[in-house]
């Protein structure tokens, strides 16, 4: 395994924090963002209590960010845009997974895509070349990955560069989690908006973690 330094934006909140362990314990280097630097320490400090979590790290975002190879946006919609703008000056060329789902409270099980396409769209056409904008985890529950549990729904990646969206299936393999190559950036369009239907079914079906799962598929590869 290729060792790489993660930077989780949000990784005090409920889905970062579940990466940020599973990341350390399959021995990436993370690093948990936050808009103020002592409660992403607070959170690493609460994390490295984890079985095999180690050393991971807290600070600010900006911070995070410019430490970072990789840059994992966890944050909700509402928060997107001063999140992406806020760490604008340290993106020089890292990956960067958007996991953010376009939700617009309060109608949050039902299908609501911004003008622009999907979450991951606008975050390609904020940042430009500074970063290799990927998205994933859109469809995974933050309370299934904070758990020691196997992980049995797909996790769909996007992106316009095939090798990048290559290096994000692989860290996806790290977290526990069976990766799904699901093409161009365009493409998150149907992740996100996948959601809320889970978000519905989680609540007709009574669970906390309900899931996809392609099927049809003899078995997945990376170089897929
Ligand atoms: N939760 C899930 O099961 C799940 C599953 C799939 C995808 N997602 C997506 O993943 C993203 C994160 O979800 P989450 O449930 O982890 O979110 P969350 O726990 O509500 O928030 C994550 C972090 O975002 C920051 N944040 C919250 N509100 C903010 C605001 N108004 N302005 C700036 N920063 C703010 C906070 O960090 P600081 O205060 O430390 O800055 C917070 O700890 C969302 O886009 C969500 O749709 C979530």
């Amino acid at each position: 395994m290729s060792r790489k330094k993660i930077a989780i934006l949000g990784g005090t909140g409920n889905l970062g924090y579940g990466l940020a362990w599973r990341w350390a314990r399959a021995g990436h280097e993370v690093i948990v963002g936050s808009r103020v630097a002592e409660k992403a320490q607070n959170a690493a400090a609460e994390l490295n209590k984890k079985p095999g979590a180690g050393s991971i790290k807290g600070a600010d975002n900006l911070s995070a960010t410019r430490q970072a190879e990789v840059v994992v946006l966890t944050v909700p919609f509402a928060a997107h845009a001063a999140t992406l703008e806020s760490i604008m000056p340290g993106l020089s060329g890292q990956v960067l997974i958007d996991t953010t789902v376009p939700l617009m409270p309060p109608k949050v099980a039902v299908v609501q895509l911004p003008e622009q396409g999907s979450a991951a769209v606008i975050t390609r056409e904020t940042v430009g070349d500074r970063a290799r904008v990927t998205a994933a985890y859109h469809n995974v529950a933050a309370n299934l990955l904070e758990r020691d549990v196997g992980i049995d729904c797909d996790i769909l990646v996007t992106g316009d560069d095939p090798e990048t969206r290559k290096e994000v299936m692989q860290l996806v393999e790290d977290s526990g989690c069976r990766a799904i190559n699901a093409g161009k950036l365009a493409n998150a369009a149907a992740a996100e908006a996948l959601t809320s239907l889970l978000i519905h079914i989680n609540r007709t079906y009574k669970t906390s973690h309900s899931g996809i799962r392609i099927t049809g598929i003899e078995k997945t590869t990376l170089s897929s």
